[in-house]
């Protein structure tokens, strides 16, 4: 059963309403973060709250909470919830202004939302390769801050979608960026390379840990830049997200990677990562 918690109160999440005038609705002016949970328990917890803490200083909303009130508060959710693997999501926009002004409001409380759904990609037991398609990345500049205007990530999913794909590898200036809402890997010769956690992208909760499980495990690891030619020669091409943990890339523009399966080191890194998830929860 999904649930949610707005400002105080606990309904289910279809019956959880905001104002016209909540500055998240009127300007997507807030933040959020997914947070995977297994088995009743939220996954990474400590990393997506530093990393909340981060969107909302850069976007300057005071947090709302410490983080012990948003690890209770999240509990709670989960608890009442009565999910076993699901998703906690976490939004704070700047609140309801009196009217609708650019300028920011005074002492106005942020709104605080938190829901916790299914996530049916978490117990999946199958995991088909993506395919995916390259596409101009003409977001702003301040990719880092996990905002709410989801606008582009909409417009380049979708045109995948449309496509027959299942979601898009964004390019900027001739170099992969991340995916409409995971980040991107290739591996050549055994390298796993990604692209440095610049401004360009959302410095992913999961890409940090598979990036150490990776380094653990002994594998070389290069936080680099990707050219699209790279990207074209690759070996395996992979994306993480929450939501999708370590995925495999079958093709990019209808050309396959590989054997078009998801390579040894996707398997390598999945092994990992499910080692990981069962060893903490
Ligand atoms: N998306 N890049 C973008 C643009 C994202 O939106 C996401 C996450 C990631 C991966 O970050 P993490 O590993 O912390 O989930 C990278 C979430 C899941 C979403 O919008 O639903």
């Amino acid at each position: 059963m999904s649930i949610a918690y707005l400002n105080g109160e606990w309904n289910p999440m279809s019956e959880t309403k905001v104002s016209v005038l909540d500055r998240g609705f009127m300007f997507g002016d807030g933040v959020y973060e997914v947070v995977p949970v297994y088995q009743k328990k939220a996954f990474t917890l400590r990393e997506h709250l530093a990393r909340l803490g981060r969107s909302l200083d850069e976007i300057k909303i005071a947090n709302p909470l410490d983080d012990a009130g948003w690890a209770s508060l999240i509990e709670e959710a989960i608890e009442r919830s009565d999910e076993y693997d699901a998703v906690v999501y976490i939004q704070v926009t700047r609140g309801a202004s009196e009217s609708r002004e650019h300028v920011w409001p005074e002492n106005t409380p942020a709104t605080v939302l938190v829901m916790v759904y299914d996530a049916p990609l978490l117990s999946r037991k199958e995991v088909p390769p993506y395919k995916m398609i390259t596409l101009e990345d003409f977001r702003w500049q301040k990719g880092h801050i996990k905002s709410v205007s989801l606008i582009a990530a909409g417009l380049f999913k979708n045109e995948a979608v449309s496509r027959g794909a299942d979601d898009s590898i964004l390019i900027r200036n001739g170099f992969v960026t991340e995916a409409s809402s995971s980040n991107v890997y290739i591996v050549k010769d055994g390298v796993l390379i990604t692209p440095p956690a610049s401004n360009s992208i959302l410095h992913g909760i999961t890409r940090h840990l598979i990036l150490s499980l990776a380094r653990g495990d002994g594998m070389s690891v290069e936080e680099r830049e990707i050219s699209v030619s790279e990207l074209d020669d690759a070996d395996e091409v992979l994306i993480s997200s929450a939501g999708h943990e370590v995925w495999p890339v079958g093709s990019v523009n209808s050309n396959p990677v590989g054997n078009g399966e998801g390579g040894v080191v996707w398997q390598r890194l999945d092994q990992l990562f499910q080692g990981y998830k069962a060893g903490v929860q």
